[in-house]
């Protein structure tokens, strides 16, 4: 699956850009939010993520790159969101936490820094509907892709098919055409793509390509 960021769309042409993901092969809409405290920048929130909820026709991806992301499950869950991540380092009490996003109504998703280790997830995978791995540092987008990332995904793979749960892994950060096979391969099931996406010449066509339907 992939989840296009809505960051690196033109916020000026938002509704456009966002017409094109809904005409795209794309599974999600990836939204984050920025609080310029648990990251070094500060994106939209929810007056802004209300106006996108009503242009998207697909599912929202709630990525939630802020302290105390708990306070916030019921507004997330009336934007009508399909997941709610939360960054594993911004929550002290996660197993309660993932626990409410479920009993919203949302996928739970928790989402670790590349310098998070994954044994830090290993006792709420079954709270888990996703567990998300940065692969970048959080707070932009267009970064480079952190090569450790791949090694982590096939050991997040293996901890969560030893434990036989059912949490999905996806990958968020410098994802793009050169990377995404490998990606899935060695066990992500959705990637998120900002740039790879809405900088690319054909967008329609790149994310067919992220998606592996079409050959890069
Ligand atoms: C980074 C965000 C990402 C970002 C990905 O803090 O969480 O979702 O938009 O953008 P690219 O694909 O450009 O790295
Ligand atoms: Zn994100």
């Amino acid at each position: 699956m992939i989840a296009p960021s809505v960051l690196s769309a033109d916020f000026g042409h938002l509704e456009r850009d966002m017409e094109m993901v809904n005409r795209s092969s794309a599974d999600w809409f990836h939204l984050d939010v920025m609080d310029g405290v648990f990251v070094p920048n500060i994106s939209f929130g929810f007056p802004v993520m209300q106006a996108m909820a009503r242009v998207a026709q697909k599912p929202l991806d709630v990525h939630l790159m802020i302290v105390q992301p708990e306070k916030f499950i019921s507004q997330v869950r009336d934007l009508g969101a399909r997941v709610m991540n939360v960054h594993q380092e911004a929550c002290p009490h996660l197993h309660r936490v993932l626990q409410q996003i479920r009993q919203a109504g949302m996928l739970s998703g928790v989402t670790l820094n590349p310098a998070t280790p994954l044994q830090t997830v290993e006792d709420v995978l079954q709270e888990a509907d996703i567990v998300m791995l940065m692969s970048v540092n959080p707070g932009f987008g267009g970064q480079t892709f952190i090569e450790r990332t791949l090694d982590r995904t096939r050991r997040l793979r293996e901890m969560i098919d030893r434990q036989g749960a059912s949490t999905l892994i996806e990958i968020d950060g410098g994802v793009n055409r050169h990377n995404a096979a490998t990606l899935y391969q060695a066990g992500a099931d959705i990637l998120v793509a900002g740039n790879a996406v809405f900088k690319a010449d054909d967008p329609l066509a790149e994310i067919d390509i992220i998606k592996g339907l079409h050959p890069a």
